[in-house]
């Protein structure tokens, strides 16, 4: 229940950024918003008669943020995880119809109530870690009725939990079968009626486009942003992931608001992402799960000021995860990001990562009253634990979703 109160005892990490923290701090929350938060010796008298929330010193943080997932989508894919453990390649079996084209089958298949129930299960994963806002994608029905159906339960997500939930239309991540071999012409059919029609029914927040040798071409990606850019919607691009086809620049050219992936990023992608403003969305379960080994240019991107966000990807072949947790401690460990920046990028970059940089990301007065309190000794045991939730208290709109007994 939503009720005005104070939470007091906090050691407040209001930014996102582990190098500005507040010793002995309070929120107050008034209507779901922060009406004001700062040291507890502080609180203006108008809040003093406020009921009180005693963390008793414990760490809070803004709540998080994962900027690139495909959560919607029926069934599984373990069949296929067991054929790569057997040698098969992830380009291998998408080429021979499995990969993507398999949770196409099933959630086709799968009535939209269906679709909520099993999408649901892996949502509650990552509320359950503090994540406040979330992106979804389509991608895994790859015909009008399908993606519609993927974005209307992708919107019902976000009202049933009270979350905020961006929408992104990733039509062109797969040949649909009724297309095949004739790509251009599905492109085509997104830019002339897919993509203005589920525009128009207010299911589209963000474009996207699996931009790769077994995606789609740079043509094709352009001729995909152009069509968002008539419709006023700003664009994400699944770029460089398994090979270097130069979408990231053609993304900055569109001022996308991500690049997503990038391992096989270069120099001048990099340097057009400084200059557009672009984030780089780093998706280490997808590096871990496809075993991949060339690594995104971590050093490029710092040495050009790239913001770094980082994410679960969330889907049933590259990154079965519904951790993001988890994800921060591959962050560290396999890219050697350092625990400020993997933070950084699950808050204030990664909203940025969705144009939410005005509204989450960041605890600030008149913002939604959405934080997390943890039961850790530092923030780096965020990034630390392998598995592992210390979420004491996740709130969100000022109401306390999840509450548990500290296990510290
Ligand atoms: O982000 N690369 C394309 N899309 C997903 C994988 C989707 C799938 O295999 O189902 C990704 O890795
Ligand atoms: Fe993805």
């Amino acid at each position: 229940m939503n009720q005005d109160a104070i939470w007091q005892n906090l050691h407040l990490c209001p930014s996102g950024d582990i190098d500005q923290t507040l010793p002995n701090a309070a929120i107050v929350v008034r209507q779901g918003k922060v009406a004001w938060l700062g040291p507890y010796d502080a609180i203006p008298t108008e809040h003093t008669g406020l009921p009180r929330h005693d963390m008793g010193g414990r760490w809070v943080t803004p709540g998080l943020v994962d900027c690139h997932t495909h959560l919607v989508y029926a069934s599984q894919r373990a069949d296929e995880f067991a054929l790569r453990l057997a040698g098969a390649s992830y380009e291998e079996i998408a080429r021979a119809g499995g990969g993507i084209l398999s949770s196409v089958r099933a959630t086709r298949a799968a009535s939209e109530d269906e679709l909520f129930r099993q999408s649901a299960g892996r949502l509650e994963d990552l509320l359950a870690e503090g994540v406040s806002a979330v992106e979804i994608k389509s991608g895994y029905g790859l015909d009008t009725t399908s993606e519609a159906k993927m974005l209307r339960v992708a919107r019902r997500l976000g009202e049933h939990y009270g979350i905020t939930v961006r929408t992104t239309f990733l039509g062109a991540h797969a040949l649909p079968p009724e297309y095949a071999n004739q790509a251009d012409d599905y492109i085509s059919h997104i830019c002339q009626s897919m993509l203005p029609t589920l525009a128009a029914e207010g299911l589209v927040d963000a474009v996207d486009v699996f931009c790769e040798k077994i995606g789609f071409n740079l043509a094709q990606t352009e001729r995909v942003f152009e069509t968002a850019q008539n419709l006023g919607l700003p664009i994400k691009l699944h770029a460089e992931q398994l090979s270097n086809l130069g979408g990231t620049a053609l993304a900055a050219r569109f001022q996308a608001l991500s690049a997503d992936h990038l391992e096989f990023l270069d120099e001048a992608g990099v340097a057009a992402m400084a200059a557009s403003g672009t984030v780089a969305v780093l998706l280490p379960g997808a590096y871990y799960f496809i075993r991949e080994t060339q690594l995104p240019p971590i050093a490029l991107l710092r040495r050009y000021g790239v913001p770094i966000a980082i994410a679960t990807d969330s889907n049933p072949g590259t990154s079965p995860t519904t951790s993001l947790l988890l994800m921060l401690n591959m962050a560290c460990t396999l890219f050697r990001l350092t625990v400020r920046e993997a933070l950084l990028g699950v808050t204030q970059h990664a909203a940025k990562a969705l144009g939410l940089q005005d509204s989450h990301g960041q605890l600030a007065v008149g913002r939604s009253a959405d934080f997390v309190v943890w039961s850790v000794e530092s923030l780096s045991e965020l990034a630390y634990w392998l598995g592992r939730n210390p979420a004491y208290q996740v709130v969100r709109q000022g109401c306390i979703y999840t509450s548990r007994k500290d296990t510290v």
